[in-house]
This record gives structure tokens, sequence and C-alpha cells, in this order.
């Protein structure tokens, strides 16, 4: 058995032909398509992590009696490796992405893994597939680092047994339409809500995402491309959105820009988004606010003209100008229902950092080698 901090690159035959890898690559749509392999690491009780391994995109056979099915231990991230203008292949923050992981898997009582070991399997599952790291502006290959409980047992505990996956998907922009990056509708619900206080809203675990679903679909019915979550208690509080977190920008008195956002309460997603566009702004010299944020000032100050913009930001969406907040009863206009110019001047900036097109002030990125 192989032991802990290696993944052995088992397979690294090209199972789909290279016409039809172009072919794909052309339109890509968001994880449609997969790639050739997959990262695998096998866990339990007594070896720990183990057996890590590169072996071809397949199906799992499993049984059926697998904890996972039955009690939701399930945890996963989100990353994209980019393609630099040397033909360099980068991840952006991956140690982030690590660390929450570990932060989910410890809510979910499920067993840390070890940062290199993560980071190893993403850089060594891209190195694979580096034909499918796109070359087409603003496309991507995103990284789906997941871990389920994979024990056959119906008793109620914490599994024994885990696997560790990596899967691997060429994407285009989430909001398939954006070419010209126009701004998104979102929904705020006032019948569902997505975490509790000591719930699991700092995690990302399936099944936040599964409770999610029915307030996706009812943002859709109301034209809305995504859902604006608030507080559990009292529904006053915004809290994210159904894949990203949200921002404002607004001016003060003195007509400094403002950058605000909800603070991280632990039942939000501490996004890696959110974290580098808040090092963004500081760093322009804006002012940043992490607060409370009351849903009806926010709508107020929108409708009076003091807030100007606001956009999402997240791995798969990047950020994306918000030109709509609806309700039931209410639809407020955002910077004209257009993409705002402090946000996709932000917009462009991380996006430059990400694709490696100018320096990487911050050590953002990683280089896969
Ligand atoms: N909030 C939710 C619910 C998400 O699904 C995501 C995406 O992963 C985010 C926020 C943003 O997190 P990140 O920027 O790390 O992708
Ligand atoms: C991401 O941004 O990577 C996410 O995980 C969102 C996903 C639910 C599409």
């Amino acid at each position: 058995m192989d032991k802990l901090n290696t993944i052995f690159v088992k397979s690294d035959v090209e199972c789909i032909p290279g016409e039809k890898r172009e072919e794909i690559l052309k339109n890509p749509g968001f994880g449609i398509s997969f790639t050739d392999h997959m990262a695998l690491v096998k866990y339990d009780r007594q070896n720990g992590w183990h057996d890590g391994q590169i072996v071809g995109h397949q199906d799992l056979n499993v049984s059926p009696a697998m904890m996972v099915f039955h009690y939701g231990q399930a945890i996963f991230e989100g990353m994209k490796a980019y393609r630099t203008p040397e033909n360099d292949l980068v991840l952006f923050r991956p140690e982030k992405n690590a660390q929450r992981f570990n932060r989910s898997a410890i809510r979910m009582a499920m067993p840390e893994i070890d940062e290199e070991l993560f980071i190893q399997a993403c850089d060594k599952l891209v190195l694979t597939d580096r034909n499918w790291v796109p070359q087409i502006e603003g496309q991507s290959l995103y990284l789906r680092p997941f871990m389920i409980a994979s024990e056959a047992h119906i008793g109620l505990r914490a599994a024994n047994k885990y696997l560790f996956l990596i899967i691997a998907s060429p994407v285009a922009p989430f909001f398939q339409s954006i070419s010209d990056v126009p701004a998104i509708s979102i929904f705020a619900t006032d019948k569902y809500v997505r975490a509790v206080d000591g719930g699991t809203g700092m995690a990302k675990c399936a099944g936040n995402y599964a409770a999610s679903l029915i307030a996706k679909d009812e943002a859709q019915e109301n034209d809305c491309q995504d859902v604006l979550w608030r507080d559990a208690k009292e529904r006053k509080y915004i809290e994210e959105m159904g894949t990203s977190n949200i921002c404002f920008i607004s001016r003060d008195t003195s007509g400094n820009v403002e950058l605000t956002t909800p603070v991280l309460d632990g039942s939000l997603l501490d996004g890696i988004t959110r974290d580098s566009i808040l090092t963004l702004a500081k760093s322009r010299g804006y002012i940043v606010k992490e607060e409370k944020l009351i849903f009806d000032e926010i709508i107020e100050k929108i409708s009076s003209g003091q807030i100007t913009e606001a956009f999402s930001c997240g791995t798969a969406v990047t950020i994306s100008p918000i030109g709509s907040i609806v309700t039931s009863a209410t639809k407020t206009i955002v910077s004209d229902g257009k993409a705002g110019e402090i946000t996709m001047s932000l917009r462009q900036e991380l996006i430059d950092i990400q694709f490696g097109r100018t320096e990487d002030k911050f050590g953002w990125r990683h280089n896969i080698k």
C-alpha cells in the first residue's frame, strides 16, 4: 500500500481522441465534459490517507450501503487551473481551498487531508490532463475536489472509510450568455433559508446545495439567475448567494469608494474570491467594510443612489455584475441594470492575475510543475 504524501500517476493515457477534445474545447459550457483522468485517494481509520493515484476518469463501483448515500457526508471544493500567455499552468491560491476543505471536513466529522497532498493531487491531475486546459480567453479548467463517506454501513455514526477524488472539467463563464458580461438578476427568497447559527453554513458540504435547489427553482420562476440568501432567524440580514458571495459599491460623503460585504459570521462561506477582492479593494485605497447588512437598508441605499453597484464573486462566477434584486413584491434596479465600472475593473484586475497577465503582487499564483 502506498502511504500518504505521494500521488502516483497510474494512467496518463488519453482516452478521449484529440479531435473530440478540441471540439469540446471550442465550446465547453460549464461542467458538462470531463477530462481523461481523475485523482483518487483512499482513507480508512487504520491506514489514514493512502493509495493516492491519478487514474482514468471512470465510474465508481460502489455499494448501495455506502454511507454518503444515507447520511450525506460529502464535501467539495471548486478551483480553476489557468493557462498563462507563456503557456504555464497555474492554480489560484490552492492552499486556501485545501484549508477550507479541512474546515468543512471537521464540521462534517470527516478526516482532514494533508494540505500538500491535496495540492499535489491537483497539480498531478492538471499536468496529466494539461491538454484540457483551455487556450481561449476567459476559459479555464475547473477542478472539483470532493470527499465522500465510502463505508458500507447503515448505523448512524461517522464513517470509517472515505474517498477523496478530484475530477476536472473545461469551462466557459458560469452565466453562459456572458460574452459582454451582462448583469444578472437575483431573487431574495423569504420562503427558504440556507444556514442557521451552529449549522453547516460555513462548510462546503453537498447538503447545503441540495437544500438550495428549490430556491434556485423559485429564482428561475421569477426570471432570476441566482438566489440571494438572508439569515434564517429574521430574514433581515443579507448573507450570500447560491454560488457566490455578494459585494456592494458606494461612495462616502467625501467621494471615497466603499466596498461593503456581509461579515463572515459562521453561516456563510468564506469565499476565496471574496477575500481576494477585499485585498484588491484595500490595495486601491477603497474603504472596505465587512458588516451585518440589513436587506431593507441596502435596497433603500440602492434606490436612493447611494449604492451604485453590486456584484457576486466566486470561483465559478468570477465576478458577475448584479443588475437587479427581486423579491416576491419588489424589483430594485442596480446600476441601470448594467455592469458597473468599478465592478468591471475589479473583475479585470482579478482575472489578469489569475490568467498570469499581470504581476502577482500578492503571491496568489501557484505554478504547476
Ligand atoms: N458562497 C457559496 C454558497 C459558494 O458556493 C461559493 C463558491 O464556491 C462561494 C460563496 C464563493 O467561494 P469561492 O470564492 O471560494 O469560490
Ligand atoms: C464554485 O464557485 O466553485 C462553486 O463551487 C459553485 C458551484 C456550486 C457551481
